[in-house]
């Protein structure tokens, strides 16, 4: 098992979620009704497990070590899913506050929900294909594997201080929805 594996294996997770708002997007633009609590269930994953935990250990553990290994932070793929994080960020942000406008009636706000929903998931969708077939083979070719080793300890230490018990509270959730809204 590679530290990219790890990461990789996490992006199988996030694609499920991005699947979910899509579906939950279509429902949107077809006038059915959507649940609010699952709406605020999916936003919590995409906080918790895919931004906190996610892409914390990519810019706090990988990408340094991927510029200690020689690759250079700007001007170049690292540069690129920084900026590809803060934006996947901004529509995050625009999300939870459409979903507590939707709470207070606010008629726009379902609209506008979906808009940062559909950027959101071709961002990450997009993100995520360039991670695992670049940047990921960028960092397994560069990266010794004694440090890779540490890596996965490094990986294992940050995932229980940031978010600790609530990577699996988090993916038992997402199952929940999975059954919801991807098995019919
Ligand atoms: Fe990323
Ligand atoms: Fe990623």
């Amino acid at each position: 098992m590679k530290p990219t594996d790890i990461l990789k294996n996490e992006h199988v997770e996030i694609k499920k979620a991005l699947s979910i708002l899509n579906v939950i997007v279509e429902k949107i633009e077809s006038s059915e009704k959507v649940s609010i609590e699952d709406l605020e269930k999916i936003i919590n994953f995409i906080r918790i497990f895919a931004d906190k935990c996610h892409h914390g250990k990519e810019e706090k553990i990988l990408f340094p070590k991927l510029e200690e290994a020689g690759i250079p932070r700007y001007g170049g793929p690292i540069g690129v899913m920084l900026m590809e994080h803060e934006e996947g960020r901004r529509y995050v942000k625009n999300m939870v506050e459409n979903i507590e406008n939707l709470k207070k009636g606010v008629e726009t706000a379902l609209d506008i929900f979906k808009d940062n929903a559909v950027n959101y998931v071709a961002l990450l969708e997009n993100h995520i294909w360039k991670e695992d077939n670049i940047l990921f083979h960028l960092a397994d070719q560069h990266i010794s594997p004694s440090k890779q080793e540490e890596l996965l300890l490094i990986f294992e230490e940050f995932e229980e201080k940031i978010i600790g018990e609530e990577h699996e509270k988090q993916l038992e959730a997402l199952r929940k929805l999975e059954e919801t809204y991807l098995k019919k």
